[in-house]
C-alpha cells in the first residue's frame, strides 16, 4: 500500500506525541509520586481545638517573612473572616474543615482548593494587587451553601 509522504509525516508525528504524553504521565506519577497536597496531613475534625493552628485560625508571619494562614471552614462560614494578608508576598494557606467538604476559592485569582474534613489542604499564592477579594465556597455543602462567603483583604 502506498502512503503519501505528508500522510506518513503526520502519522509519525501523532504517534510520537502519544508517546510523549504517556511518558509525561508515567514519569510524573510514577517516578516523582505526585499527589494532591491535600492528602498529606491528617487532622481529627471533631477535635480541631487540639491543633494550635486550627484552634485559633489566623494569619502568622514566620521568621523568614513568609506568611501562613490557617483557615477552618464550617457550615456556613470561614474562620478567620476577614483574612488580611500583605500584597506581593507568598502566602501559604492551610485549610481544613470542621464538618463537611467545602471549597475555598479566592474569586478572580487562581487561589482555589477543596477543603476536606480530616485533611489539611495547602497551597501558596501571591496576590500582586491590593484590594478586597471574595472567598467563595465552591463545593455544595448544604442548604446555605450559597451564603458561605468570606473576605480576603490584601494590603
Ligand atoms: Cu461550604 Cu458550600
Amino acid at each position: 500500500m502506498e502512503v503519501e509522504l505528508y500522510e506518513r509525516v503526520w502519522m509519525w508525528t501523532a504517534a510520537a506525541l502519544i508517546v510523549v504524553f504517556l511518558a509525561a504521565i508515567f514519569l510524573t506519577t510514577g517516578l516523582r509520586a505526585l499527589q494532591p497536597p491535600s492528602h498529606v496531613e491528617t487532622v481529627d475534625p471533631t477535635a480541631l481545638s487540639n491543633y494550635p493552628e486550627f484552634a485559633n485560625p489566623g494569619v502568622t508571619t514566620r521568621a523568614d517573612g513568609s506568611v501562613v494562614v490557617s483557615v477552618v471552614a464550617q457550615l456556613f462560614s470561614f474562620s478567620p473572616d476577614p483574612i488580611v494578608v500583605p500584597a506581593g508576598r507568598p502566602v501559604t494557606f492551610r485549610l481544613t474543615s470542621a464538618d463537611v467538604m467545602h471549597g475555598f476559592q479566592v474569586v478572580g485569582t487562581n487561589a482555589n482548593a477543596m477543603v476536606i474534613p480530616r485533611y489539611v489542604s495547602q497551597f501558596t499564592a501571591t496576590f500582586a494587587k491590593p484590594g478586597e477579594y471574595v472567598i467563595a465556597c465552591d463545593e455544595y455543602c448544604g442548604a446555605s451553601h450559597h451564603n458561605m462567603v468570606g473576605k480576603l483583604i490584601v494590603k
